[in-house]
């Protein structure tokens, strides 16, 4: 029986959090003052994701999720993350406990943007993000561990687009890869994981080539014409999450300052959908840190954001079920 029964609770708001594909995967032990989070390798994409680099990032969106979940229950996490040396699988352990007049308030106001959020692929404003909006999130992933760098100018926004373009016609011909993407997509209603073809999208109406967004296939409903008047083009903000080093645990944090992102901009009512092709592929990862961004941290997801469409979001998104990413407490075990 929990210390602290709402923890049951907590770790089911953390599944709310974005994973590529809509893997999820992960897997959760609940003790009674404490959390495991494990990562469940059998939901890797091994063509997609080679380096297991969205693998370890979705997990840490679930951790950060978790974290925030807590805090909205008045409770503090001791995140210890990677605590087992001799299994790579036990990603963090999350002691818990009450947290009194400390209460994390800037994680806790974070928590109605769980439910809201939504990769959201459709063409997005034409008004350019706020400055301000910029700065918050930039201060969201710089308190996870990580830099959030915006892609400035027009000229660099081109070729950033070509950039993932490039990524997209490179992983079309991964061998492997097109098999992962119909078996995660096209899902239909009341599937559990996956991406449901209603949340999918065509290209956007950019210049031949320069979509920039994933391509899931000819099922993937069409993009509205832009308003009359309006540009081709949206004004979504392009943003590179990148870190300082590029091991396990650097992209176990990644994951977390997303999660942060993600629901800042959610809070702020921007939309946002990750884009990790462009760092999947070794060559345009390279291509970004050093020949595009000059950054010296490493990339590890992009993220595009802008205020949303008018007509409200259309899709389900499919149920995490607790049940079915519980592990078993060994008796006389903590996690
Ligand atoms: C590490 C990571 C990589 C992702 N890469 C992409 C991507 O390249 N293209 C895309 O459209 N969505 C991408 N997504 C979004 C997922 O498909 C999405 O989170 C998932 O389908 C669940 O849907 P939701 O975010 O609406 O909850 C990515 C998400 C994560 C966490």
């Amino acid at each position: 029986m929990p210390r602290f029964p709402d923890l049951p609770a907590a770790v089911g708001d953390a599944l709310h959090a974005p994973s590529v594909h809509n893997t999820q995967p992960w897997r959760w032990r609940i003790g009674p003052d404490r959390v495991g989070l494990y990562a469940d390798r059998d939901r890797h994409l091994a063509a997609t994701d080679p380096d297991r680099r969205d693998l370890l990032l979705s997990c840490g969106a679930a951790l950060q999720h978790l974290q925030v979940a807590l805090a909205a229950r008045g409770l503090y996490a001791d995140v210890r993350r990677f605590p087992d040396p001799e299994d790579a699988r036990h990603l963090a352990t999350v002691l818990v406990g009450p947290a009194g007049d400390d209460v994390d308030a800037a994680s806790a106001a974070l928590y109605p943007a769980i439910t809201a959020r939504r990769t959201d692929r459709r063409r997005m404003s034409h008004r350019p993000v706020p400055a301000g909006h910029v700065w918050v999130l930039r201060e969201h992933a710089r308190r996870a561990g990580a830099v959030l760098v915006p892609v400035a100018d027009a000229a660099a926004r081109r070729r950033f687009l070509a950039l993932l373009a490039e990524a997209g016609v490179r992983q079309a011909n991964e061998p492997g890869y097109a098999a992962e993407l119909r078996t995660w997509t096209n899902r239909l209603p009341g599937s559990h994981d996956g991406v449901p073809a209603g949340n999918l999208a065509g290209p956007l109406p950019r210049p031949a080539g320069l979509t920039g967004l994933r391509a899931f296939g000819p099922g993937a409903p069409a993009q509205e014409t832009p308003p009359p008047g309006a540009p081709l083009d949206d004004a979504a903000a392009l943003l590179v999450l990148a870190t300082r080093t590029d091991d396990v645990l650097a992209r176990l944090r990644a994951g977390e300052a997303a999660g942060a992102v993600l629901l800042a901009a959610t809070g702020m009512g921007l939309a946002t959908t990750p884009l990790s092709q462009a760092v999947e592929i070794g060559a345009t990862r390279r291509e970004m840190r050093t020949g595009l961004l000059h950054i010296p941290e490493h990339p590890q997801l992009v993220l595009r954001s802008a205020g949303p469409r008018r007509t409200p979001a259309r899709w389900p998104r499919p149920a995490p079920a607790l049940h079915a990413v519980l592990l078993p407490v060994p008796s006389g075990e903590r996690t």
